[in-house]
């Protein structure tokens, strides 16, 4: 029983962490969402999609973000806009 709770709050304290303003895939790279925000303004795309397209098809870095996901630009986009 014991286990359970330390595992269930482990794993609340995990999830939580993680929501604070951070995508991890593209922290792994950017080091701080502080920095991921910076260029989303500077890439001038003004919706999750266009951002997605930018970071595929338009950015001269398009061959770094190849290992990241849509969805997970999606989030970055959400993330950054709440600044
Ligand atoms: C494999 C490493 C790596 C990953 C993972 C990564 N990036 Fe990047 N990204 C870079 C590098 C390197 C640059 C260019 C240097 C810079 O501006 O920081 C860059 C530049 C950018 C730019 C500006 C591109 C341009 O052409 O102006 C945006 C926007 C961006 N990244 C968003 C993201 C988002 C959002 C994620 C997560 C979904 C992500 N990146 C994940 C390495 C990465």
């Amino acid at each position: 029983m014991k286990k359970l709770v330390a595992l269930l709050i482990g794993g609340a304290f995990v999830v939580s962490a993680s929501s604070v303003f951070a995508v991890e895939s593209c922290v792994k790279c950017h080091k701080t969402m502080d920095k991921v925000a910076e260029n989303i303004k500077k890439s001038g795309a003004k919706s999750a999609d266009e951002l997605v397209d930018f970071l595929r098809n338009k950015s001269a870095k398009k061959a770094l973000h190849k290992s990241v996901k849509d969805e997970d630009i999606k989030k970055a986009f959400a993330e950054a806009g709440k600044k």
